[in-house]
């Protein structure tokens, strides 16, 4: 009897661990296609906003950002960016408290990549970088970019041609659901790919904290 009480407690302690530990994929609902600020009101209160708190953005928030900023709008799984020769070249990375997760377009889902706290690798503005909930990391693929025949001479400039598309989509979606967001350029690139064990193709562009005021 003694046996069963101890294996009772021990079974719930590792399911209380557990439950505190990262979860490896983060299911999203479905996006809020129709919802939302009329674009023109977006787009005249889109601007840059540093002011981030530290509370957490729910499931629907977090869904509606990563379809804002690549998710699948079409049956033959093309996005809301643009990208050359339809390469969809972009990885997007989310630094967040409980670790670094990939979004993945066609499941619409968070993929833990690694279960520990990345945001002070995110940029210079330390205090802003690890204090809100969720920071995008932009990493282009040029392996995606060879698949469709781009020119390595068209790699950094398309890259970052998807990336802004990616930023500003989700600027606009902030602005829509009254979040704080800036892109940023401060970043230490070289030290946040060897943090995220990033391959020689794989070039970081940029990061995009965001969260609420
Ligand atoms: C490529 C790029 C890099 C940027 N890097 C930073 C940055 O590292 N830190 C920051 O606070 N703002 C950064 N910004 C935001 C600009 O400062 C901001 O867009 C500009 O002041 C105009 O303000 P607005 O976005 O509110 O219109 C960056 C913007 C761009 C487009």
């Amino acid at each position: 009897m003694k046996k069963q009480i101890f294996l009772m407690m021990s079974l719930i302690a590792i399911l209380a661990v557990n439950s505190f530990a990262a979860d490896k994929v983060i299911k999203l609902p479905a996006p809020n296609r129709k919802g939302g600020k009329p674009l023109m009101a977006a787009l005249d209160e889109r601007q840059s906003k540093r002011n981030i708190s530290a509370a957490p953005l729910n499931r629907q928030e977090l869904s509606d950002l990563f379809f804002a900023a690549t998710g699948v709008t079409r049956k033959n799984g093309k996005l809301t960016i643009p990208t050359a020769r339809d390469a969809r070249s972009m990885i997007l990375f989310a630094a967040m408290p409980d670790g670094l997760y990939r979004y993945n377009p066609e499941a619409h889902q968070l993929e833990l990549e690694q279960p520990r706290d990345f945001r002070e690798f995110t940029g210079t503005q330390k205090k802003m970088h690890t204090t809100a909930p969720v920071v995008l990391i932009y990493v282009s693929d040029n392996e995606r970019m060879k698949r469709v025949n781009i020119p390595e001479s068209g790699f950094t400039k398309y890259g970052a041609f998807h990336a802004g598309s990616m930023s500003q989509n989700v600027y606009l979606y902030a602005a829509s659901a009254n979040l704080s967001t800036v892109v940023c350029g401060l970043v230490e690139i070289d030290k946040l790919a060897i943090e995220m064990k990033l391959p020689e193709s794989h070039r970081i562009q940029f990061t995009q904290p965001i969260g609420r005021k």
